[in-house]
Order: structure tokens, then sequence, then C-alpha cells
């Protein structure tokens, strides 16, 4: 049962972990605003910054609960191999549990012993998956939740499409399942529900926010770009993610024909000084749904707003809406038709 967190929340929306855009700025204001924080714990390397991060929580919190404010748990993502680390791992495991951190979130690898040491505290694991058999093992491991991440994530992004990917892992789980990947508004949220999952994850959205710990060049981008603007490489780090042309050129490389690879899992020769991630920046498809860097709460606002409306409009007259359409504003056939097909599939 997850009477705790439905009873914290105020929009079934979680803020991706994510690197260097998850600053503690970020995770304060998205656990005011009511949506579920995810920060990424792996990037922190000095521990006492990790237990300040943590601390600095619990009084937030404290603070809230006092003032009779809401105040949505926070998500530490976790790589899953931590528990084998016997220096630094051991000691933020250990300080997640003495303050009970409520939800980790595990990436990488078999989940099954940390998800008994988070158990041990009375905390929940949510583990990332990009496929079935993936998921399929999580939930043989023990996990709580899954977060299924979809095409078009920004990040290291999944290849399924949530329409055949989200039904078929609801019908094999019943825990918690989150859904990331091109989500940036109401609609998507009310969509990710009606698919059969309980919380919408995003990121991209996120990072475009005054509070967001990641680089102003980036944020100002994923304003600026268009969803064709995104193309997947392997080549910065290895392994595929989803990356923004206009980042790509900035640094002089060429989107379109990008260095080669020097080993299976590495990525090619970057220019002196270009860090991936850091100077070339990663996105999903969901850039085209966002046009301006704002502060979470405004972000949040907006989310409540189009997803009350999308929730009433998936329940309203689909008949009748689609008898309207193309009434109502859009493009009419008059001016679509001079377009030729050839043209349509960007040949
Ligand atoms: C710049 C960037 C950094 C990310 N870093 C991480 C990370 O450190 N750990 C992680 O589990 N996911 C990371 N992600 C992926 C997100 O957790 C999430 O799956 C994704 O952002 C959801 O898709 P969306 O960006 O389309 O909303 C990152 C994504 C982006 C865009």
């Amino acid at each position: 049962m997850w009477t705790d967190l439905a009873s914290s929340l105020r929009l079934p929306v979680m803020c991706a972990p994510m690197t260097f855009a998850s600053s503690l700025e970020l995770t304060l204001a998205c656990c005011r605003a009511g949506v579920v924080a995810g920060w990424q714990g792996m990037q922190i390397t000095d521990i006492d910054e990790f237990a300040a991060y943590l601390r600095t929580l619990a009084d937030a919190e404290s603070e809230a609960r006092h003032a009779g404010q809401l105040f949505a748990p926070h998500a530490v993502n976790l790589a899953a191999g931590l528990v084998k680390d016997p220096d630094l791992g051991a000691q933020k495991l250990a300080l997640c549990e003495q303050l009970r951190v409520p939800l980790v979130f595990s990436s990488l690898g078999d989940p099954a012993e940390l998800a008994k040491r988070v158990h041990g505290w009375g905390g929940r694991l949510i583990h990332d998956v990009v496929s079935v058999p993936h998921a399929a093992k999580a939930i043989a491991a023990g996990v709580d939740g899954l977060m299924l991440t979809c095409a078009g994530a920004g990040g290291h992004s999944g290849t399924l499409t949530p329409f055949a990917f989200v039904p078929k892992v609801r019908s094999m789980f019943d825990g918690l399942l989150v859904v990331g990947g091109g989500i940036a508004d109401g609609a998507g949220v009310a969509a990710t529900l009606a698919l059969g999952a309980d919380i919408a994850c995003m990121g991209t959205r996120f990072i475009a926010t005054h509070e967001s710990g990641a680089p102003e060049g980036h944020k100002r981008m994923i304003a600026e770009a268009g969803m064709d603007d995104i193309f997947p490489s392997a080549a910065m780090n290895g392994v595929s993610a989803n990356w923004i042309r206009q980042s790509v050129t900035a640094v002089g490389l060429d989107p379109d024909d990008m260095l080669p690879q020097r080993g299976p899992r590495r990525g090619a020769q970057m220019p002196d000084g270009v860090v991936p991630w850091l100077h070339i920046f990663s996105a999903g498809h969901s850039v085209g749904l966002i046009d301006e860097v704002a502060p979470v709460q405004t972000v949040v606002d907006r989310l409540a707003e189009e997803f009350a409306a999308a929730w009433i409009a998936a329940g309203g007259d689909w008949r009748q809406r689609l008898a309207q359409r193309g009434r109502v504003g859009g493009l009419t056939a008059e001016v679509v038709a001079p377009v030729s097909v050839t043209d349509m599939m960007g040949r």
C-alpha cells in the first residue's frame, strides 16, 4: 500500500534524478511543490556533503510539517551495486538508514541486495528498467516499484513505446509504476495514468527550471530546441543517450558525422576540455513542449491545471471532440494539401 505517498503528493509526478541538474535547491523546491523529488546520490562523492544534503531535507520536512505545509518525499538515486562498496557506498547507506530515507531509486544491476537493505529501515525501492525481461528480473528481486524509461527520454533513453510497455508490465506487477520519457505536460500525466501507471516522471521539464543545477546554457537550449533537434548517439560516452544537436555543434562536433567510438563501451575522443553532460547537453523529446525556463512552483501549478483539464477531457465525450476537430483552429485540409508525401516523410 502506498497510502502515505498518495496523501503527500499534490500531483502524481516525479522529478527525475539527473547528473548535474539534481541540485539541493531543485530537490527542496519539488518537495515543497508536492511532487516526488528524485535526486542523484551517486554524483556526490564527499560523504559530508551527502550527509548535509540529507539533513537539510529532513530539517525542511519537519519545518513544513510543523507549519502544516505539504512536503512530498524525496527519492535518492543509488546504483544497485552500491551495497557491495565497503567504503563510500557503506557510508551512504548507513546515513540513509539513520535518516530512514523513504524512497530509493536504483538503476544499473541487480537490485535484490539493495531492496533487502532499504526494506530493513522501512524504505521502498523503485528500480529503473527499459525492457520487459529487466522488469521481470527486478520484480523477482523484490522491488516495490518500477520506473519504466520509455522512448524519447532524456539521458539514457529506452526504446519501447509506453503504449505497449506500460500495460505489459502492469499485467505482471501490482506495485508502483512510474513512467518516464517525453512527458512535460498535464496531458502526458493523464495519459500515463490511463495506461495503468501511477506516477509520471519528468527529467527534461525540470532541467529547465530556475532551481536546477544544470548549466544556464543547457536550460536555455531546452527552451529553444525543437523535437527534431534531439538525436541518439553512443559516441559521447559509450552508451546511447539522447542529445541536443545545437550543443554538439557548439563544441565543434558534427551531429551527422560523429567521431567513431574507441571501444565497445567507450565514447569517441572528445575535443580538449569537453565533458559530455556538462558541455554537450542531453534532453528528451519533450523539448518540443517546453519554451521557457521557469520556477518549479510555476511548472507544477501549470501541470496541475493541465492535468485536471486532461483528466476531465479523457473521461468526456470523445465522439463530440472528434466531430469538432478542425473547427476550432489548427491547420485546415487546404493548408496541409500542398505538402507532398515525400516531404512529410522527411526525404
Ligand atoms: C541531463 C540528464 C541527466 C540524467 N541523469 C540521470 C542520472 O544520473 N540517473 C538516472 O537514473 N537517470 C538520469 N537521467 C534520466 C532521467 O532519470 C529520466 O529517465 C528522463 O529524464 C525522463 O525522460 P524526460 O527527460 O523525457 O522527461 C538523466 C536525464 C537527463 C536529461
